[in-house]
Protein backbone atom coordinates (compact mmCIF):
# COMPACT_ATOMS: atom_id res chain seq x y z
CA UNK A 1 0.00 0.00 0.00
CA UNK A 2 1.44 3.60 -0.92
CA UNK A 3 1.74 6.39 1.76
CA UNK A 4 -1.21 8.04 -0.31
CA UNK A 5 -3.70 5.24 0.06
CA UNK A 6 -2.82 4.85 4.01
CA UNK A 7 -3.99 8.72 4.48
CA UNK A 8 -6.90 8.03 2.74
CA UNK A 9 -7.99 5.33 4.54
CA UNK A 10 -6.89 7.51 7.70
CA UNK A 11 -9.26 10.39 6.60
CA UNK A 12 -11.65 8.28 5.62
CA UNK A 13 -12.40 6.57 9.27
CA UNK A 14 -14.97 8.43 10.86
CA UNK A 15 -17.26 7.74 14.26
CA UNK A 16 -20.66 6.03 12.78
CA UNK A 17 -23.62 6.69 15.37
CA UNK A 18 -26.15 4.87 13.11
CA UNK A 19 -26.18 1.30 11.40
CA UNK A 20 -28.25 -0.20 9.06
CA UNK A 21 -29.54 -3.81 9.39
CA UNK A 22 -27.43 -5.74 7.12
CA UNK A 23 -25.21 -7.92 9.57
CA UNK A 24 -21.84 -8.40 9.12
CA UNK A 25 -20.48 -11.66 8.12
CA UNK A 26 -18.00 -14.07 10.25
CA UNK A 27 -15.41 -13.49 7.52
CA UNK A 28 -15.05 -9.71 8.23
CA UNK A 29 -15.52 -9.84 11.94
CA UNK A 30 -12.42 -12.41 11.85
CA UNK A 31 -10.31 -10.05 9.55
CA UNK A 32 -11.39 -7.44 11.94
CA UNK A 33 -9.27 -9.69 14.95
CA UNK A 34 -6.92 -10.23 13.14
CA UNK A 35 -5.72 -6.66 12.81
CA UNK A 36 -5.90 -6.42 16.17
CA UNK A 37 -2.90 -9.04 16.52
CA UNK A 38 -0.69 -7.06 14.97
CA UNK A 39 -0.67 -3.96 17.36
CA UNK A 40 2.26 -2.82 18.70
CA UNK A 41 2.47 -3.13 21.99
CA UNK A 42 4.27 -2.96 25.42
CA UNK A 43 7.08 -5.84 25.84
CA UNK A 44 4.65 -7.66 23.30
CA UNK A 45 2.69 -8.92 26.07
CA UNK A 46 -0.48 -8.15 24.25
CA UNK A 47 -3.05 -8.09 26.95
CA UNK A 48 -6.06 -7.47 25.39
CA UNK A 49 -8.78 -9.56 25.34
CA UNK A 50 -11.97 -8.91 23.14
CA UNK A 51 -15.52 -10.26 23.47
CA UNK A 52 -17.45 -10.17 20.03
CA UNK A 53 -21.09 -9.86 21.02
CA UNK A 54 -23.18 -11.71 18.35
CA UNK A 55 -25.90 -12.98 20.19
CA UNK A 56 -29.05 -10.54 19.07
CA UNK A 57 -30.37 -10.51 23.34
CA UNK A 58 -27.00 -9.34 24.17
CA UNK A 59 -26.79 -6.63 21.71
CA UNK A 60 -30.32 -5.56 22.73
CA UNK A 61 -29.25 -5.68 26.48
CA UNK A 62 -26.46 -3.43 25.66
CA UNK A 63 -28.16 -0.99 23.34
CA UNK A 64 -31.22 -0.86 25.56
CA UNK A 65 -29.82 -0.85 29.15
CA UNK A 66 -26.29 -0.10 29.00
CA UNK A 67 -26.30 2.93 26.46
CA UNK A 68 -29.37 3.58 26.07
CA UNK A 69 -29.38 7.28 25.34
CA UNK A 70 -27.60 6.84 21.90
CA UNK A 71 -30.25 4.08 20.58
CA UNK A 72 -34.07 4.54 18.91
CA UNK A 73 -35.56 0.93 18.52
CA UNK A 74 -34.31 -0.11 14.88
CA UNK A 75 -33.09 -3.11 13.13
CA UNK A 76 -29.35 -1.93 13.26
CA UNK A 77 -27.28 -4.77 12.26
CA UNK A 78 -24.59 -4.28 14.75
CA UNK A 79 -22.27 -5.81 16.85
CA UNK A 80 -20.32 -5.17 19.64
CA UNK A 81 -16.35 -5.35 20.51
CA UNK A 82 -16.42 -5.73 24.44
CA UNK A 83 -12.42 -4.71 24.41
CA UNK A 84 -10.85 -5.54 27.63
CA UNK A 85 -7.30 -5.96 29.16
CA UNK A 86 -5.81 -8.69 31.68
CA UNK A 87 -4.76 -6.32 34.61
CA UNK A 88 -2.32 -9.46 35.94
CA UNK A 89 -0.12 -8.84 32.97
CA UNK A 90 0.56 -5.37 33.96
CA UNK A 91 3.26 -7.24 36.66
CA UNK A 92 5.67 -8.28 33.87
CA UNK A 93 6.29 -5.07 32.48
CA UNK A 94 10.13 -4.57 32.54
CA UNK A 95 10.79 -4.01 36.25
CA UNK A 96 12.24 -0.12 35.38
CA UNK A 97 8.27 0.76 35.19
CA UNK A 98 6.12 2.65 37.67
CA UNK A 99 3.27 2.11 38.57
CA UNK A 100 2.33 5.22 36.46
CA UNK A 101 4.34 3.78 33.46
CA UNK A 102 2.20 0.21 33.04
CA UNK A 103 -1.07 1.77 33.83
CA UNK A 104 -0.04 3.78 30.73
CA UNK A 105 1.74 1.04 28.64
CA UNK A 106 -1.09 -1.48 29.39
CA UNK A 107 -3.31 1.22 28.22
CA UNK A 108 -1.97 2.45 25.41
CA UNK A 109 -1.07 -0.97 24.03
CA UNK A 110 -4.85 -2.44 23.70
CA UNK A 111 -5.42 1.30 22.46
CA UNK A 112 -3.38 0.75 19.62
CA UNK A 113 -5.40 -2.77 19.36
CA UNK A 114 -8.49 -0.93 18.80
CA UNK A 115 -6.98 1.90 16.35
CA UNK A 116 -5.84 -1.35 14.23
CA UNK A 117 -9.65 -2.56 14.25
CA UNK A 118 -11.33 0.42 13.85
CA UNK A 119 -8.67 1.21 10.54
CA UNK A 120 -9.68 -3.05 9.70
CA UNK A 121 -13.56 -1.86 9.70
CA UNK A 122 -13.01 1.51 7.28
CA UNK A 123 -10.69 -0.80 4.83
CA UNK A 124 -13.98 -3.38 4.61
CA UNK A 125 -16.23 -0.52 4.03
CA UNK A 126 -17.48 -1.07 7.42
CA UNK A 127 -18.98 1.99 9.96
CA UNK A 128 -17.42 1.85 13.93
CA UNK A 129 -17.57 3.53 16.73
CA UNK A 130 -14.62 3.64 19.96
CA UNK A 131 -17.25 4.46 22.99
CA UNK A 132 -16.08 5.19 26.56
CA UNK A 133 -17.43 2.83 29.40
CA UNK A 134 -18.37 4.82 32.31
CA UNK A 135 -18.12 2.32 35.74
CA UNK A 136 -21.75 1.74 36.01
CA UNK A 137 -21.61 0.54 31.98
CA UNK A 138 -18.23 -2.14 33.00
CA UNK A 139 -20.42 -2.90 36.41
CA UNK A 140 -23.09 -4.11 33.74
CA UNK A 141 -21.11 -5.64 30.99
CA UNK A 142 -18.79 -7.51 33.04
CA UNK A 143 -22.21 -9.57 34.74
CA UNK A 144 -23.82 -9.78 31.16
CA UNK A 145 -20.56 -10.97 29.68
CA UNK A 146 -19.22 -13.04 32.89
CA UNK A 147 -16.02 -11.03 32.69
CA UNK A 148 -13.61 -11.83 35.34
CA UNK A 149 -12.43 -9.75 38.01
CA UNK A 150 -8.90 -9.12 37.12
CA UNK A 151 -9.94 -8.38 33.82
CA UNK A 152 -10.70 -4.56 33.38
CA UNK A 153 -13.44 -3.64 30.30
CA UNK A 154 -11.68 -0.90 28.73
CA UNK A 155 -13.69 0.35 25.32
CA UNK A 156 -16.92 -0.86 23.69
CA UNK A 157 -16.71 -0.47 19.96
CA UNK A 158 -19.34 -0.85 17.79
CA UNK A 159 -19.08 -2.34 14.17
CA UNK A 160 -21.37 -2.60 11.26
CA UNK A 161 -22.67 -0.98 7.63
CA UNK A 162 -22.82 2.43 8.02
CA UNK A 163 -25.92 4.20 7.40
CA UNK A 164 -24.81 7.59 7.47
CA UNK A 165 -21.95 9.82 5.95
CA UNK A 166 -20.80 12.95 8.93
CA UNK A 167 -18.46 15.00 7.95
CA UNK A 168 -15.31 15.05 9.39
CA UNK A 169 -15.54 16.67 12.92
CA UNK A 170 -12.99 19.86 13.12
CA UNK A 171 -9.03 18.24 13.31
CA UNK A 172 -6.30 20.49 14.27
CA UNK A 173 -3.84 21.63 11.72
CA UNK A 174 -0.18 20.29 11.41
CA UNK A 175 1.57 23.30 12.72
CA UNK A 176 -0.83 24.05 15.11
CA UNK A 177 0.66 20.57 17.15
CA UNK A 178 4.08 20.12 16.16
CA UNK A 179 6.76 21.52 17.91
CA UNK A 180 10.33 21.14 15.59
CA UNK A 181 13.09 20.63 18.15
CA UNK A 182 11.49 22.35 21.37
CA UNK A 183 8.34 23.34 22.72
CA UNK A 184 7.03 25.97 20.74
CA UNK A 185 6.10 28.23 23.44
CA UNK A 186 3.89 30.49 21.49
CA UNK A 187 2.00 27.73 20.43
CA UNK A 188 0.37 27.17 23.94
CA UNK A 189 -3.63 28.34 23.53
CA UNK A 190 -6.40 28.75 25.46
CA UNK A 191 -7.07 24.95 26.72
CA UNK A 192 -10.56 26.16 27.68
CA UNK A 193 -11.62 27.72 24.53
CA UNK A 194 -9.41 25.56 22.12
CA UNK A 195 -11.27 22.27 23.68
CA UNK A 196 -14.95 24.53 23.54
CA UNK A 197 -14.07 25.28 19.63
CA UNK A 198 -13.17 21.64 19.00
CA UNK A 199 -15.07 19.20 20.98
CA UNK A 200 -18.07 17.40 19.35
CA UNK A 201 -20.04 17.74 22.82
CA UNK A 202 -20.80 21.90 22.07
CA UNK A 203 -21.75 21.83 18.63
CA UNK A 204 -24.89 20.28 16.70
CA UNK A 205 -24.61 16.98 15.43
CA UNK A 206 -23.82 16.32 12.31
CA UNK A 207 -25.23 13.79 9.86
C1 LIG B 1 -11.04 6.96 23.82
C2 LIG B 1 -12.24 7.37 23.01
C3 LIG B 1 -13.49 7.42 23.58
C4 LIG B 1 -14.61 7.77 22.84
N1 LIG B 1 -15.85 7.72 23.42
C5 LIG B 1 -16.95 8.00 22.68
C6 LIG B 1 -18.24 7.84 23.24
O1 LIG B 1 -18.40 7.42 24.38
N2 LIG B 1 -19.31 8.14 22.48
C7 LIG B 1 -19.18 8.56 21.18
O2 LIG B 1 -20.20 8.81 20.53
N3 LIG B 1 -17.95 8.72 20.61
C8 LIG B 1 -16.84 8.42 21.33
N4 LIG B 1 -15.59 8.50 20.76
C9 LIG B 1 -15.46 8.94 19.35
C10 LIG B 1 -14.99 10.40 19.28
O3 LIG B 1 -16.04 11.26 19.63
C11 LIG B 1 -14.49 10.68 17.86
O4 LIG B 1 -13.41 9.83 17.56
C12 LIG B 1 -14.05 12.12 17.69
O5 LIG B 1 -15.14 13.01 17.85
C13 LIG B 1 -13.42 12.35 16.32
O6 LIG B 1 -14.32 11.99 15.29
P1 LIG B 1 -13.91 10.92 14.18
O7 LIG B 1 -13.68 9.62 14.91
O8 LIG B 1 -15.07 10.83 13.24
O9 LIG B 1 -12.67 11.44 13.54
C14 LIG B 1 -14.46 8.14 21.48
C15 LIG B 1 -13.19 8.09 20.89
C16 LIG B 1 -12.10 7.69 21.64
C17 LIG B 1 -10.74 7.58 20.97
Amino acid sequence: MDIESLLSLLRERRSIRRYDAKPVSDDDIKRILEAARWAPNGANLQPWEIIVVKNDEKIRIIRESIYPRRYAPSDEGSFFLVVCGDTRMKEYYPPVHTEETREYTFTVSIAAAIQNMLLAATALGLGSLWRTVLKNQADALRKLLDIPDFVRVMSVIEVGHSAESPLPPPKRRIEEFSHVNQFEKEKIVDSKKACLDRSIHYRPARS
